[in-house]
Formats: structure tokens, C-alpha cells, sequence
């Protein structure tokens, strides 16, 4: 049966890895997707991606997240009902040489996203948090009730802050709608092979370092220790498919658009794997041999860290189905498709 068409939702950041995801999601979900970009970290092209995915002529602003008045504008041209709000700096280290950078443009940003909500009348809101605010957990699995103020990088830290900003408007206004969601480790891309991870620069993450030093745009893979109190050494991490990601937003939505206030999710499979077995997986699955080698230990890494994903399992009957030789193959399939 036709899906009934529903609200205009705002993704600020929507050129983004997440948020171009998202956008194809909602117009799949028969939302209207409206995005704010200052492409710092993304390409203009993205744009023609997800229109000719979604066949539709999504809107995008190009503007900063801290041009309140141009947020404000934003929100009342296109009758905006929520905002999903994801653009931000996200490397640590690159927090840690600039800390200055990741406040004004995280923290400040996302004060601006809020008052200029405010300003309209807009009260829903769901904001792109991490795992990195649990820092080095005290028990495994991760639940959302573990400790969320031990983020070690200034990065990680922008999201506390984000997250008390967040706590502290439910509690002086109750008429917000509020989702945090704590992702572990966003990995994969658009199964058409047609829309992926594309950052400015060379990435710092894990498998798209593995998929670079398969295609041989990067000479190899350093792991970053071997000496870790896990099953091979090697750190383990909770590896999400971008597009299970997405949906869990959507469920998040739903959920609190019916109950009202505040809620946390961590958005993981549940299952933590090592450098070594992501590694081992992307040659298994596309043939192609990943150049690698022990290096040090990367300062501010944790060995191990993986969600306990039960709470979103509950309440927003969401659950990961795709699994981590879906996540390598999808990230292979586009950075192979992007060379063409
Ligand atoms: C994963 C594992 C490394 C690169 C961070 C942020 C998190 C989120 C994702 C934004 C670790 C190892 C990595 C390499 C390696 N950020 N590794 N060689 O650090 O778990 O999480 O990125 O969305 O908020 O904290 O992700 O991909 O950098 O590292 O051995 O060249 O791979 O030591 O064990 P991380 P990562």
C-alpha cells in the first residue's frame, strides 16, 4: 500500500557519510528530506546522488549549523517539523591538535540548531551522539546507563556537552522531543554502490584505511597495536552498517514523537570484532589481499568496546540485520565503483 507522505524533516549535515544515508532513508520512508551542508567534509556531488536515488529534487541549503538566522529561515520556508542534527567535526585526533575548532563548530553549532528551534517553535529533535562518551568502559557490553562523561578527546567531548545542553532543555522545557543516539562504529555504504563514506583528506577510520590499501591508494595498513587483552591482540570494535544506522533514526523518531522527553539509545550491533578479523573478512569476501603490519598502540584507544543494543531492541524494536562481510563488501563495492 502507498505510504501516506509525512513531515519535512531538516538533516543538518545532510551532504555528509550519515547524513546522505539518512536522506535517502526518509524519502524512501515518505518524508520530506530537507538538507543544510557547509561541505566541509562532503562533496557537492553527494547531492546528485541522492537525487537521482530518491528521483526527487531534495532541497539543499549550503550554510553553516551557526548561522542561526539562516537555520531559522530554513525551518519556516520548508515547514520544518524535526531536525536530525549530524553535521559536526569528528576526528579526534585532529580535536586534539584543535580543540578550539571542534567547540565553536560542535558545540556552538548545535546551540544555534536549538535557538533557532526555539526562536520557530519547533520542539523534535535527534542528535548524532557517539560511544566515545562512555571512554573506557568500566563494564562490557556498553548499556546507555554506563557512565557518559568519560570522553578522553575534546571531540568526544563536544558530544557531552551537546548531550547535558540536551538533558538540561528537557528539564526547563517538557514539550521537547528529544533522541540522543550513542553510535558505535558507523562502517559500509549505499548497498548501489552509488553513495558511500567520501571524506576530505585521508580517513582516519579503520575500514575505509582497509579499503584504500586494497585499492592501493594508501601503501598499507598500520595496526595499531597487537598487544591488547583480546581474543588476537588486536582492538575490538562494535561495527555498524550506515543503512541499520539510519533506520534505527527513524525508529528513534517515531519513538519520540509518541512518548515525549528525552531517551538515549546506543546504536551497535552488539557483536565486537578485531582489527585483525575486518582485515581478514574484506579479503575473504572480495578476493583482494590488504597490505598490513603491527604498528604501535594509537594513544587514547580503548581495546575493547561494543554495545549492549537491548534498550534500542525494546523500545524501538530495532535491531542491526546486516552483518560485517556486508558492511566490507558495500564499502568495496563503492570505492570500486567510484574509480570508474
Ligand atoms: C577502529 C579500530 C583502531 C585505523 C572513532 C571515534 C568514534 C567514531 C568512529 C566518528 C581501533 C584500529 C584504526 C588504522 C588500526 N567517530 N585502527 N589502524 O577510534 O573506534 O572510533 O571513529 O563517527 O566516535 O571515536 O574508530 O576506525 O579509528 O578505529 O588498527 O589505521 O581500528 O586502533 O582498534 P574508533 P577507528
Amino acid at each position: 500500500m502507498e505510504k501516506k507522505s509525512r513531515g519535512a524533516i531538516l538533516i543538518t549535515g545532510g551532504a555528509g557519510y550519515i547524513g546522505s544515508h539518512l536522506a535517502l532513508k526518509l524519502v524512501a520512508e515518505k518524508y520530506r528530506a530537507v538538507l543544510i551542508d557547509n561541505f566541509s567534509n562532503s562533496k557537492p556531488e553527494v547531492i546528485q546522488s541522492i537525487r537521482a536515488l530518491t528521483r526527487q529534487d531534495t532541497p539543499i541549503w549550503e550554510g553553516d549549523v551557526r548561522d542561526q538566522s539562516l537555520l531559522e529561515d530554513c525551518i519556516r520556508r520548508y515547514e520544518i517539523e524535526s531536525v536530525f542534527h549530524l553535521a559536526g567535526m569528528k576526528s579526534v585526533s585532529e580535536s586534539v591538535s584543535n580543540p578550539t575548532e571542534y567547540y565553536d563548530n560542535n558545540v556552538i553549532g548545535a546551540l544555534c540548531v536549538i535557538k533557532a528551534m526555539q526562536t520557530v517553535g519547533i520542539k523534535k529533535i535527534l542528535f548524532s551522539s557517539s560511544a566515545t562518551v562512555y571512554g573506557q568502559p568500566l563494564s562490557l557490553p556498553i548499556t546507555e546507563a554506563h557512565p557518559a562523561t568519560r570522553a578522553e578527546s575534546p571531540y568526544g567531548k563536544t558530544k557531552q556537552i551537546i548531550e547535558s545542553m540536551l538533558a538540561d532543555l528537557a528539564v526547563s522545557e517538557a514539550s521537547w522531543e528529544i533522541a540522543v543516539l550513542r553510535y558505535f562504529n558507523p562502517v559500509g555504504a549505499h548497498p548501489s554502490g552509488k553513495l558511500g563514506e567520501d571524506p576530505f583528506g585521508l580517513p582516519g577510520n579503520l575500514l575505509p584505511i582497509v579499503v584504500g590499501a586494497a585499492r592501493g591508494a594508501l601503501p598499507e595498513v598500520i595496526v595499531y597495536g597487537n598487544d591488547y587483552d583480546t581474543s588476537d591482540g588486536t582492538g575490538v570494535r562494535d561495527y555498524v552498517h550506515v543503512m541499520d544506522l539510519v533506520a534505527g533514526h527513524l525508529a528513534a523518531h517515531e519513538f519520540v514523537s509518541q512518548h515525549g522527553g528525552i531517551h538515549h539509545w546506543n546504536l551497535g550491533t552488539g557483536t565486537g570484532h578485531s582489527v585483525l578479523e575486518v582485515i581478514n573478512t574484506f579479503e575473504t569476501a572480495t578476493g583482494v589481499t590488504v597490505p598490513w603490519r603491527f604498528g604501535p598502540r594509537r594513544s587514547g584507544d580503548v581495546a575493547t568496546s561494543y554495545a549492549d543494543p537491548s534498550k534500542a531492541a525494546k523500545e524501538l524494536d530495532w535491531r542491526a540485520d546486516k552483518d560485517l562481510k556486508d558492511m566490507v563488501l558495500d564499502s568495496w563495492r563503492w570505492q570500486v565503483r567510484e574509480q570508474d
